[in-house]
């Protein structure tokens, strides 16, 4: 077996092999060539310093590495189910966490759904820790509507790309890497991309792909926003920041309100904490589909050539 830059392949070929790799997955997520693409630009995949594990002509697993300042993150590992426990997940996880032992990363992150069992031993045993559980949910749009929230608002602004991107430069949350500030800016670079590769022909300015928000205060002093992609079949990327009031309401008046305006949009939110903002959400109609957990690999648990950054 023998470890090569993921760069030296094809999307076409990353794409198949990646589905090959998660036939029997907990959660079946099928990618495309464009979807991987769209992925590799939201999340800075480095295809150069992702590996492709190989024997012979056939590719037995893959794993990708995302670079940002001072932190890494791997994703999308995974092994041919005949090739498992033979030593290829762990080598393609060393040699992942030395591209990354190379620059400035002094700490990497991860995500495994709950209950990965293998993964979860895999990572363990290479000092990867548990942070938190983050959730993933849906919410199929409504006929009814509570009016509640939108008597209770007082003033609406709605926002534009770049004042989204200044709510969440001055967020100080930490984010997982999937809804760092990093994920919503390259939303402008896959807007780009597409208009390079000629897809965006014909799509009307307005539906590039573009982050939207509205922040609201409320009669009684409450203040917060909600930031979001809007396509047409779906809201993605969501996000809700309460800067004032109880988080539960604010969160659930303000997701009420984005549904008044995107009403015949399906919902979708990946990777949010389990804390009060979330049963805002389950108020506002979101249901959990399942749990990740968020892991880390912090600079003083290097034992792979190379070192870390303070
Ligand atoms: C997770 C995965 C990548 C592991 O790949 P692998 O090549 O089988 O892993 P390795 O052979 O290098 O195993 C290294 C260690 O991980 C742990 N491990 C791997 N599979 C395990 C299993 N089924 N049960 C318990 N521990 C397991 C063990 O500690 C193992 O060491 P050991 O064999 O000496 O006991 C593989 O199971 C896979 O592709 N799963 C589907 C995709 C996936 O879940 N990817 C991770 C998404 S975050």
């Amino acid at each position: 077996m023998i470890l090569l830059p993921a760069s030296d392949y094809t999307l076409d070929e990353l794409t198949q092999a990646y589905n090959q790799t998660r036939t029997d997955y907990l959660i079946p997520m099928p990618m495309n060539p464009d979807r991987l693409n769209e992925y590799i630009t939201l999340y800075d995949v480095d295809l150069p310093s992702s590996r492709v594990a190989v024997v012979g002509e056939t590719i037995v697993g893959l794993g990708m590495l995302g670079r940002r300042p001072g932190q890494g993150w791997i994703t999308r590992l995974g092994v041919l189910p005949e090739g498992r426990r033979q030593g290829i997940g762990g080598a393609m996880l060393q040699a992942l966490m030395e591209q990354a032992a190379l620059t400035d990363v002094h700490e990497v992150w991860l995500e495994v759904i709950k209950n990965n069992q293998p993964a979860l031993e895999l990572f363990r045993r290479h000092q990867f820790q548990p942070t938190r559980e983050l959730i993933i949910a849906r919410r199929p749009p409504r006929a009814s509507h509570n009016a509640a929230a939108l008597l209770a608002a007082r003033k609406i602004y709605y926002l534009q790309h770049e004042e989204v991107i200044d709510l969440h430069c001055a967020h100080r949350e930490r984010m997982n890497w999937l809804n760092a500030v990093d994920s919503m800016r390259n939303v402008r670079r896959l807007a780009a991309s597409l208009a390079e590769s000629g897809s965006a022909d014909g799509i009307p300015l307005h539906q590039m792909p573009h982050l939207s928000g509205i922040l609201v205060e409320f009669h009684d002093g409450s203040r917060g926003w909600v930031t979001y992609l809007a396509t047409t079949l779906e809201l993605k990327r969501i996000a809700v920041e309460v800067t004032s009031g109880a988080p539960v309401v604010v969160t659930a008046c303000l997701l009420e309100l984005l549904h008044r305006l995107h009403a015949a949009q399906d919902a979708v939110v990946e990777n949010i904490p389990d804390d009060e903002r979330w049963q805002g959400f389950q108020r506002a109609g979101y249901f959990e589909v399942f749990r990740r957990i968020e892991m880390v690999r912090p600079a003083e648990a290097s034992d792979y050539p190379g070192s870390f950054a303070a």
